[in-house]
């Protein structure tokens, strides 16, 4: 039972997915209410209606009126580096280069727990202000960066994955584990943080590239173990690494095969970027119930390629996919931001993704991904009440743009195309607030 202190009304504009835009097309995919209200009681979600009809039947509740701004579900970052943060905007490197250069110098500060702690709070401070309620989260490869960062979504009470990185060469030493290490300290972590509250443990091998066979084989191992934890990996992002690959796995048919030999392919599997894949790839991904994550920014910047979301995504036994914003390869934390690169990528390729689409696979579609879909993600009763507040109106251009908005996906496609984090008026997960833009602190 809840209490009456935890119980309460939003009222503004509602909108949540009632189908895959995908699948049934926008106008039937989603439930809008001008006029709305959303009912919280112990965290949950209780009701979602016209305001009228939900407040006639609780008249004694407190109400939040947000008037015209537009509440949904949070979003949902299927992939992201929060040791990355100071490499965001590294300049002048592809892949490898980059990795070398900034990111693993970047990596190696995390052995120091309050240096970790420091930027796990600092990276979640940024994902509220974004409206990112829940992510899958890498860690670098020190047990206690993983500890730094569930313990501070802990405190705030957060639906989080996250985990170790596994990688056991072609990096600095001090970043290295060893097949043996990564596993136990791994399987530590697995029983520490796993199911504990809101968290869930990812089995995170880096990318066949700085993983031996025997570390690949030990991560599998793990996954079979464990099998509610996730696997997050990259898989095919850059020419460069599929070359690469091909060297260190030189009997491997195709990148996939190397992952299906050591038994990370499955539902729970999140591979990163998977913009180079072959035929039998896709084929081969479709029949096995693994998610993609879709890190737009991060493949403009460092210049990977486009990625082929008509092909992936469109038409009968799709892959799963989920939007992220792979900080610090990535360069926004705003999800608009990041849905803007995916409509440019997309156009470039010949293909408009919709508006619905795009909230789509930022909300439902990550958290399908995690396989949280069925506690976060929408707005819906019995889900986890993890919300936003988006002001459509957050910026004088904004406001004037939307004078001449038709109907909502043009509202929305609006705010993917000119809003930022002006445009979160406040974030709320579990029933909580904490991010509200007109308080001066996040994290309230
Ligand atoms: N491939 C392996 N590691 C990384 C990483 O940290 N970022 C990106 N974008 N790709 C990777
Ligand atoms: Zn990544």
């Amino acid at each position: 039972m809840s209490s009456s202190s935890d119980r309460f009304i939003l009222r503004g504009q509602t909108w949540a997915f009632v189908g895959d835009p995908f699948e049934v097309g926008p106008d039937a995919a989603v439930s809008h209410h001008v006029d709305g209200a959303v009912v919280v009681a112990g965290g949950m979600i209780e009701d979602v209606g016209p305001a009228a009809s939900i407040i006639a039947r609780r008249p004694d509740w407190p109400i939040k009126h947000y008037g015209d701004a537009l509440i949904m579900a949070g979003f949902v970052d299927a992939h992201v580096h929060y040791p990355q943060v100071e490499v965001i905007g590294a300049y002048g490197e592809q892949l490898l280069e980059w990795l070398n250069r900034y990111t693993f110098p970047a990596e190696m500060k995390f052995s120091d727990p309050d240096y970790a702690a420091g930027a796990a709070e600092l990276f979640l401070d940024q994902c509220l202000r974004n409206g990112i309620t829940s992510a899958s989260v890498y860690c670098t490869s020190h047990p206690q960066s993983v500890d730094a960062f569930f313990s501070a979504a802990q405190k705030l009470g957060l639906r989080m994955a996250a985990g170790k990185v596994m990688m056991d060469r072609n990096a600095p030493d001090q970043l290295l584990d060893t097949a043996q290490t990564g596993y136990d300290q791994s399987k530590t972590l697995i029983e520490r943080w796993h199911g504990m509250d809101r968290l869930s443990y990812a089995v995170t091998p880096r990318f066949a590239p700085t993983s031996t066979p025997a570390q690949l084989e030990a991560a599998g191992v793990l996954w079979r173990e464990h099998p509610t934890c996730l696997v997050q990996t990259h898989m095919s992002e850059s020419l460069f690494e599929l070359e690469w690959m091909r060297e260190l796995y030189p009997d491997a048919p195709d990148y996939l095969s190397v992952y299906e030999r050591y038994g990370l392919v499955g539902e729970g599997a999140n591979f990163g970027h998977c913009i180079h894949l072959n035929s039998r790839e896709i084929a081969a991904l479709k029949a096995s119930g693994s998610g993609i994550s879709h890190c737009p920014t991060s493949n403009t910047f460092i210049g990977s390629g486009l990625f082929k979301m008509n092909e992936l995504r469109e038409g009968a036994r799709a892959i799963p996919i989920g939007m992220a914003t792979d900080i610090g390869g990535g360069t926004s934390f705003s999800m608009f931001g990041t849905m803007k690169t995916s409509y440019e990528i997309c156009q470039l390729r010949g293909y408009s993704l919709h508006p619905a689409k795009a909230y789509y696979l930022a909300t439902v579609g990550s958290a399908d991904v995690l396989r949280m879909g069925d506690k976060i993600g929408n707005l819906k009763p019995g889900h986890e009440a993890d919300m936003i507040v988006i002001d459509l109106k957050s910026t004088p251009l904004i406001a004037a743009r939307m004078g001449h908005a038709n109907d909502l996906w043009e509202a929305l496609f609006i705010q993917v195309i000119l809003a930022d984090d002006r445009a979160i008026r406040a974030t709320y997960s579990g029933g909580r607030k904490l991010y509200d833009r007109c308080a001066s602190a996040a994290l309230a």
